[in-house]
């Protein structure tokens, strides 16, 4: 799977993130396929999970900050991603050519990009404001994504 101008949300570093899942998750794909072994393929499985958690925190942050109404059915999409890499990482090599989990994965990037993170995107380019009460310090932005998830 290829990031593609058509998977673009319009925001630069929301993009840019994308294109960093999407390249993790085709290095999966192709370790699976070449058959290597589980010691070589749980690197990236791990950056997987570690990109993907700071991907979507930085996604959250954003929804909250710009008061975007359909919150809680997109963190609940995040949530069954990482469901889904909880049974990878539970299965064998051999079990994931079989399983086709990493196709589920990876299509279920591909329709989430395409529909609820456009979708998320579009409230905030339409120019939707910043909710005054949700607007930490500058310097302490990353970490309120991090540590201090609130449904606004
Ligand atoms: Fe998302
Ligand atoms: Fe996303």
């Amino acid at each position: 799977m290829d990031w593609k101008p058509e998977h673009s949300v319009g925001i630069r570093e929301i993009d840019d993130q994308h294109k960093k899942v999407i390249e993790i998750i085709s290095r999966i794909e192709q370790s699976v396929k070449l058959q290597r072994g589980w010691r070589e393929i749980v690197y990236d499985v791990v950056d997987l999970r570690v990109f993907a958690k700071s991907h979507f925190e930085f996604e959250e942050g954003l929804m909250r900050m710009f008061g975007y109404k359909e919150y809680t059915k997109h963190t609940g999409e995040h949530e069954h991603f990482f469901r889904k890499l909880t049974e990878i990482e539970s299965k064998s090599v051999s079990n994931l050519v079989e399983s086709e989990l990493l196709k589920f994965l990876r299509d279920w990037l591909k329709n989430h990009i395409l529909v609820e993170d456009k979708s998320y995107a579009e409230h905030i380019l339409s120019g939707a404001s910043i909710l005054k009460a949700t607007v930490p310090t500058l310097t302490s932005v990353k970490l309120t994504y991090i540590t201090t998830p609130q449904v606004v």
